[in-house]
């Protein structure tokens, strides 16, 4: 994301909030996409992205050139005054690429070829691959720059492709001579005294191949990082190419939430446009909580500035082995939970529901029984009500608190051969956000590296890995006033992926005012007291999976194992406080702790009903109901839902799945609301 590029305000000027989907017309007859336009027009969609999986379509045969369809699909598209989000069909050559080109097909870490009969068959390291990719892209570009239809591109599809084969092995070389120079210094990091690893010239180096027993994990660290930049390469490759025909139209590829194959912060800088596909899993009873901290990543990626939900479903996923429809309610109030996280478009995956191929049992904005039928009508219907919100488009969602996110750190974590596998830096993210999202208080997501000072609150559930530039930061964040969280197995491990010596956390000891000698897990919940006059509720509480024997070096012992060795610590450090969980605590002792931390920060939480979210966009409170009961939620003095233009007076009830979005009159409803 850069000040002077065009953004995703480009697009939603004059059109307010985005609303449409994927659209492949090439899977149907031409005499349906005249009913695909007047359908569109009349459930209020704005965009629609074209051509994600049109490569053989649009070159049927290497160099042979079929753009006069997609041509009539813009025009018609353009007359219908549907926007288009015109993608580069790179996803998914087509079979002349792999049959003609075989070192284009990715290779497995065990040698197996991938071949074609799916799609995301490409190697990122295949000069042909990237060769034939920019002439499409170009001739694309070419064609269409300035089509009036086309308001953003959309490069490839949800980049995540690892290969292992010889050319990506040369290139892994390159990468790692750029970092390093020098042979020895490559030595040096990966540790490879250890096993006899030691590499007597670049030319033996490989991919962490399948190997007979646990791979340097230092190598894999610096594999990780080759990948996400190997697919970073190809994405910039194909947007260059567009920047310079079209240089007024932004340009974007969707990202998968918390993927690990690809540090999106890392990629973040580099696209106009941060937008993101979700899909989550109804039978996981935290997917609402989930996508909240996934739409926070979204909008943390785009620097505060609005992203845009590009796919999601409107019922059932074909995907996973038992595919549960949404109920009734579900799709609006989860599209409604992205736009009040910041997000200034809506969309899904797809427009017309497939008669064949791969994805045949998706759910899509028009079922195969048409569109006289009841999953159409809430498409239609929350269309018309997203119309509404248009002003909302633009504004902006503010937080005080921030947790720390780094992919890099995510990578080295969880490698193999550690003390736990049960530790999940995921599992532990969610679990730190849950309670905050509880009581209402929105976060931001950050890198270490980040600019800290605006947030009052900074959690980092999970940093196993941790620079000691980034540990000085963090200390000075706190020295400066600032209130820190660290959760266990933090401040582990140094860039290379080696362990600092020393009693733990080496970087972070300053500030935490504690140590450690031994991580111990556990294999059975075990019994933390809580220290007297530290206030918290009951005796104690149950922690699982990880212990640490730890001591306080000036830190207050707030709770402790029964040992009575310190499992949460506290330690007022220059004007702020830094606060040390070297456990997993259960669910209730984490909210009663979360208490704490916002209190020492300052930042305000609100009392709502269970399953009840919150957060502020601009001037509004969206309030959503996630739970299956109807939910009062009380505040003080006037409002207006704006979606039903309702005036309400000290609080609003939800039904099931419901949301209100209110418009609190100044003076009398500025406070947070309260459960009645
Ligand atoms: C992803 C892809 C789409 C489609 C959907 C199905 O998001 O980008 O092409 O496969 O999944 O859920």
């Amino acid at each position: 994301m850069s000040a002077d590029r065009p953004g995703l305000h480009t697009v939603t000027r004059g059109r307010g909030l985005l609303f449409g989907g994927d659209y492949n017309p090439e899977q149907w007859p031409e005499h349906v996409w005249a009913e695909d336009a007047a359908l569109m027009r009349a459930a209020g969609v704005n965009l629609v992205t074209v051509g994600v999986f049109s490569w053989g379509r649009l070159e049927p045969s290497p160099g042979e050139r079929d753009f006069a369809w997609l041509d009539r699909v813009l025009d018609l598209m353009h007359d219908a005054g549907v926007a288009v989000d015109l993608a580069t069909p790179t996803a998914s050559p087509p079979p002349w690429m792999g049959h003609r080109w075989p070192e284009t097909l990715p290779v497995d870490e065990n040698g197996t070829t991938l071949y074609y009969g799916a799609r995301n068959q490409w190697c990122p390291s295949s000069p042909v691959y990237r060769e034939k990719s920019l002439e499409i892209t170009t001739a694309l570009a070419e064609r269409y720059a300035g089509h009036p239809a086309v308001a953003m591109w959309h490069v490839g599809n949800e980049y995540g492709q690892v290969c292992y084969c010889d050319l990506t092995a040369a290139n892994f070389r390159r990468w790692l001579q750029a970092k390093y120079h020098d042979i020895s210094a490559l030595n040096d990091a990966w540790g490879t005294t250890f096993w006899s690893q030691h590499y007597s010239g670049w030319d033996e180096i490989i991919p962490p191949r399948t190997a007979p027993y646990i791979v340097n994990p230092s190598q894999k660290l610096d594999w990780a990082r080759f990948c996400s930049d190997a697919l970073l390469a190809q994405f910039t490759a194909e947007r260059d190419v567009l920047r310079a025909y079209s240089p007024g139209t932004p340009v974007t590829t969707n990202y998968m939430g918390f993927f690990k194959p690809v540090d999106y912060w890392s990629w973040a800088p580099e696209q106009d446009v941060i937008s993101n596909d979700w899909y989550p899993d109804p039978t996981d009873p935290r997917f609402p909580v989930r996508a909240a901290l996934t739409h926070d990543l979204m909008r943390s990626l785009a620097g505060g500035t609005p992203w845009m939900l590009m796919e999601q479903s409107t019922g059932a996923v074909n995907w996973r082995p038992h595919n549960l429809p949404k109920p009734a309610g579900q799709l609006r109030l989860e599209s409604l939970q992205a736009v009040a996280r910041g997000a200034d478009g809506s969309c899904y995956f797809q427009w017309r529901q497939s008669s064949f191929g791969a994805e045949r049992f998706h759910s899509s904005m028009v079922p195969l029984a048409g569109p006289d039928t009841a999953a159409h009508a809430e498409v239609r219907e929350h269309g018309r009500e997203l119309r509404k919100l248009k002003d909302v488009a633009g504004t902006a969602v503010s937080a005080q608190v921030a947790l720390l996110h780094d992919w890099h750190s995510w990578w080295a974590a969880e490698e193999r051969a550690r003390p736990s596998d049960r530790l999940s830096v995921i599992e532990q993210l969610t679990d730190y956000y849950h309670p905050l999202w509880r009581r209402g208080v929105t976060a931001d997501l950050a890198r270490p590296s980040s600019a800290l000072t605006p947030y009052r609150l900074v959690i980092a559930p999970d940093l196993f890995l941790l620079s000691e530039t980034d540990a000085a930061a963090l200390t000075e964040y706190v020295r400066n006033g600032g209130v820190l969280v660290v959760g266990p197995f933090s401040g582990v491990a140094d860039p290379r992926g080696h362990l600092y010596t020393g009693r733990f956390p080496a970087p972070l000891r300053e500030v935490l005012g504690v140590s450690g000698e031994a991580w111990r897990p556990v294999d059975q919940p075990v019994q933390c007291s809580w220290r007297d006059e530290t206030g918290f509720n009951g005796p104690g509480f149950t922690a699982r999976d990880w212990t640490e024997t730890l001591r306080s070096d000036g830190a207050d012992v707030i709770a402790t194992f029964d040992d009575g060795g310190p499992a949460v610590t506290r330690h007022r450090f220059g004007a702020g406080i830094a606060w040390y969980v070297g456990t997993i605590p259960d669910a209730a002792a984490l909210a009663e702790l979360t208490e704490r931390f916002l209190a020492d920060a300052g930042v305000p939480g609100t009392d709502l009903p269970e399953g009840v979210e919150a957060v502020r966009r601009g001037d509004l409170l969206f309030l959503l109901n996630h739970g299956d009961g109807t939910a009062s939620v009380a505040f003080e003095g006037d409002a207006v839902d704006v979606l039903t233009g309702a005036p309400l007076h000290n609080g609003a009830t939800l039904a099931p799945r419901g949301v209100a979005i209110l418009r609190q009159h100044a003076g009398t409803g500025t406070t947070a609301p309260a459960t009645r």
